[in-house]
């Protein structure tokens, strides 16, 4: 064969050039293939190893590499060096759909992930949210149950709305989430014409030790926008990878979203009394109770050059907090302070923390130590600790007893501590009734019809009917006229 000139020449995982990528050594023009044909094992066994195991949820996304600046003074709020006074933070945010898998179309209609990671000077810091300000349950148990009657059947591998429906109305906490879902911002735009939001409620504490309930709201600047079902149902055909796409043309040609971060502060003290659970993911703070305060703004100005080691391999985890953050009594945030490590762990692989997009911008001083593909040396004078060998020691001073709230009591398996105003049907039918207008409301019971008239079955049909008119009895009946019911 004749060789073109190509400096350099390709070489095996090993650095040594090859002989061919067209033809595998034999026996003979025609004759069997030889096993020391190291070159050509080697390319098959790779192929075979190439995927890590999709995310269990929000398997299909886009990500970016930006910055976040601080714009406004909280620093009465929190210590946090991310929301000090004029700071600037490198930052890595993907955005995905939650139920889909990696192919799936990003028109589907579903919450959006909104998930960011700073690299500050104390480590990373992880805000992993939604495009909602609330979620369909408010208790970690039912997150796994909640998914799988989102996903796949198991009997015919087919995604089912009475399977969807069947638990949301047996799961009456999820009505506000449902009705976000099925209105205009079920289906964003882009991901450029969305908000994110933190959802949960955090805790602030300040450089005095004062504590803060706080809730974050990333507003997009580029305006919210969404598509109708029709739009969506075009694209998820004739482009399926349409968001994905946008953001990385977008910021290719120097046109970088951003989003402005505004916060509602609660003082510590208002909680016990508060008209709603303040801890309790399925509502919101009405604005009117707690305004927006502006923060600061995050720009996405850079792609990663490879999808996969950037954007796939990255492990946003909402453990990663830094002093002057910390959690709250909401038991879905809890919950998941466990899980995001413990899957990267099985999808990535125990040193996932040293991949590019997951370590952070400062030295670590981990005794952790070796495992699959430990690349990088511990730093560690001694694989152990307390040593005399000069390692690292923890910092006792670092231990904050403001960051935590006082808790006792039996030991209990129950739902929250009831607040005046806490039933599950309020907050979506003010949305239905205040928030929206008469084409919106429109698109909405279109959009339920359309929904509940593709294969939802009796009794959960009955069920859903009565669930749109706990929400907005109006509302509910042209839904119950939508689709043909009583
Ligand atoms: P406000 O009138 O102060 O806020 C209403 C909010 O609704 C705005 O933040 C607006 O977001 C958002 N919104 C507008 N259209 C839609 C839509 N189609 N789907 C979802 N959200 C939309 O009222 P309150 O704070 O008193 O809240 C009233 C209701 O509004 C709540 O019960 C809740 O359902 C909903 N809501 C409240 C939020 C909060 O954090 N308080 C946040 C979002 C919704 P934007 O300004 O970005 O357009
Ligand atoms: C992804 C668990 C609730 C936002 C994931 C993943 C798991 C998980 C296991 C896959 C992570 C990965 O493979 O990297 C849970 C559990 C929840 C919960 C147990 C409830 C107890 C929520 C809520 C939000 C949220 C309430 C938003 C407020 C996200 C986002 C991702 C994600 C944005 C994708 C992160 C990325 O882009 O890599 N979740 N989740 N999750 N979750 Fe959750």
């Amino acid at each position: 064969m004749t060789s073109t000139a190509h400096d350099p020449h390709t070489t095996n995982n090993a650095g040594v050039p090859v002989e061919s990528d067209e033809h595998s050594l034999t026996v003979g023009r025609d004759g069997p293939i030889l096993l020391h044909d190291h070159y050509l094992i080697e390319k098959m066994a790779q192929f075979n190893r190439e995927r890590v195991p999709e995310r269990v949820v929000h398997a299909k996304g886009a990500g970016a590499y930006g910055t976040f600046e601080v714009t406004n003074d909280v620093s009465q709020f929190t210590k946090a060096v991310v929301f000090q006074p004029g700071k600037q933070t490198q930052m890595l945010a993907r955005f995905s759909t939650v139920a889909g898998e990696q192919g799936s179309p990003d028109t589907w209609r579903d919450p959006r992930g909104f998930a960011l990671k700073f690299y500050t000077d104390v480590g990373n810091y992880d805000l992993v949210g939604n495009n909602t300000p609330i979620f369909f349950v408010r208790d970690t148990i039912k997150f796994q149950d909640f998914i799988r009657s989102q996903k796949r059947r198991p009997d015919n591998g087919l995604r089912d709305n009475d399977m969807q429906w069947d638990f949301w109305t047996l799961s009456p906490e999820s009505a506000h989430m449902v009705t976000w879902l099925m209105g205009d911002r079920g289906i964003p735009k882009t991901y450029r014409h969305m908000n994110g939001y933190g959802s949960h409620t955090y805790m602030w504490i300040n450089g005095g030790g004062e504590r803060f309930w706080v809730k974050f709201h990333f507003k997009t600047d580029q305006g919210i926008d969404f598509l109708t079902q029709e739009e969506a149902d075009h694209l998820a055909g004739a482009d399926p990878d349409v968001h994905r796409r946008d953001l990385y043309d977008a910021i290719e040609r120097g046109d970088h979203p951003s989003w402005t971060l505004y916060v509602q502060v609660m003082p510590f003290d208002d909680a016990p009394d508060y008209r709603f659970n303040p801890f309790d993911l399925t509502k919101v703070w009405p604005h009117g109770d707690y305004p927006l305060i502006e923060v600061g703004r995050m720009t996405l100005n850079h792609n990663p050059d490879n999808y996969f080691i950037h954007i796939e391999q990255a492990a946003f985890e909402p453990s990663n907090l830094i002093p002057g953050v910390s959690v709250s009594p909401d038991k879905m945030l809890l919950g998941r302070i466990f899980s995001y490590p413990d899957t990267h762990r099985y999808r990535i692989g125990p040193n996932y923390a040293q991949l590019p997009p997951n370590r952070p911008h400062v030295p670590v001083h981990s005794y952790a130590k070796d495992g699959p593909m430990r690349f990088d040396p511990s730093l560690t004078a001694a694989p152990y600790a307390p040593n005399s060998k000069g390692g690292p020691a923890t910092d006792p001073e670092r231990f904050d007893p403001a960051a935590g709230w006082e808790s006792a009591g039996e030991m209990v398996r129950n739902a929250y501590t009831l607040h005046r105003e806490d039933d599950d049907w309020g907050q979506p039918g003010t949305m239905v009734r205040d928030v929206l207008d008469d084409a919106a409301r429109d698109r909405l019971v279109s959009n339920v019809t359309g929904h509940l008239r593709n294969g939802v079955t009796q009794p959960v049909l009955e069920r859903a009917l009565q669930y749109w008119r706990n929400i907005d009895k109006n509302l509910g009946d042209r839904i119950a006229a939508g689709v043909g019911g009583g």
